[in-house]
């Protein structure tokens, strides 16, 4: 399928070279003119929104950078779905998981209609896209969270998992990036409607990740685990980080699945070390 892929980062990377039929936009979502320019010069049949503001060196510079962050994570997005609507393109935004913090109001993690919580500036904006982008019969919103991959990347969580002296401790969905490649693929041929949670089925403690990282990368890695209210107390972050898991029940409801992170932790961490 014809897709055009916005932002250059780490996904959108990922998702042109993994994708048949996806190609990369550089231009600036904000931009509306250059993004109806870009959508009629390559007339997609979908289009994949990876680009906003995740801050550098981590998400913290969102808290003081808010004015860049909003308008990359909810004016952009607003804008792309406009222009999708002009050309009957179908438009796949890549949300985050971490509009939820905590434990799930039932048993099973948190559902894709659940209200969230959003507390960092970051996951704010996160959420204040979907409402609206998730209610668009054009549009679907797939959230992802702590993308892992089998190369090393300072997004991976692997990369960012090993760098850290200490380290929560705490139990998360998180999403395998070559699985989320395809379940986008798969949203995108079905121009699926809503918001879906592209996670891998169970969670995943970070001393388990790291447990991992020292039988396959490096014996001799050490790190101290904290509790997760120490990040911010400790002075190791500005905003409180998100914990959560997710329940999957809309993507299985339409016949897609994902491999259980049970599963292939031990092999893409194995992947990771051949890798580094
Ligand atoms: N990585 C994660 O942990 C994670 C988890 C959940 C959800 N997500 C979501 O996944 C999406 C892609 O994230 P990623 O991990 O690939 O992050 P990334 O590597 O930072 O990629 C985002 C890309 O978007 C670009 N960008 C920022 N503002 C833009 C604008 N106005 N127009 C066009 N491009 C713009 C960035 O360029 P600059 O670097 O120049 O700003 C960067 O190249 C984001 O929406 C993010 O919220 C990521």
């Amino acid at each position: 399928m014809k897709t055009l892929v916005f932002g250059p980062g780490f996904l959108g990377q990922r998702l042109c070279a993994q994708l048949p039929g996806a190609v990369l936009s550089r231009v600036d979502i904000t931009d509306a003119a250059a993004v109806r320019e870009a959508l009629r010069e390559h007339a997609p049949e979908a289009v994949i929104n990876a680009a906003g503001k995740t801050g550098r060196p981590n998400v913290d510079w969102c808290e003081t950078h808010q004015a860049e962050t909003y308008r990359a994570n909810v004016v952009g997005p607003l804008v792309l779905a406009d222009a999708c609507a002009a050309r009957g393109a179908y438009l796949l935004h890549i949300g985050s998981g971490c509009v939820f913090y905590g434990d799930s109001p039932a048993p099973g993690g948190w559902r894709e209609d659940d209200p969230a919580n959003p507390i960092s500036f970051y996951s704010r904006t996160k959420y204040a896209a979907d409402l609206v982008l998730g209610k668009l019969p054009h549009v679907g919103v797939a959230r992802i969270r702590m993308p892992l991959d089998g190369r090393p990347d300072a997004r991976n969580l692997i990369t960012k998992l090993s760098k850290y002296r200490f380290v929560i401790d705490v139990e998360n969905s998180v999403t395998v990036v070559d699985d989320f490649v395809s379940v986008a693929g798969a949203l995108v041929e079905r121009r699926a409607q809503g918001v879906f949670h592209v996670t891998n089925p169970g969670a995943m403690k970070h001393r388990d990740l790291l447990a991992a990282y020292r039988r396959h990368v490096d014996p001799s890695h050490a790190a101290e685990f904290i509790p997760a209210e120490e990040l911010v107390t400790r002075g190791l972050a500005a905003a409180a980080r998100s914990n959560c898991i997710l329940a999957s029940d809309r993507l299985a409801a339409l016949g897609i699945t994902m491999r259980p992170i049970a599963d292939v932790l031990d092999g893409l961490v194995a992947e990771y070390a051949r890798h580094a």
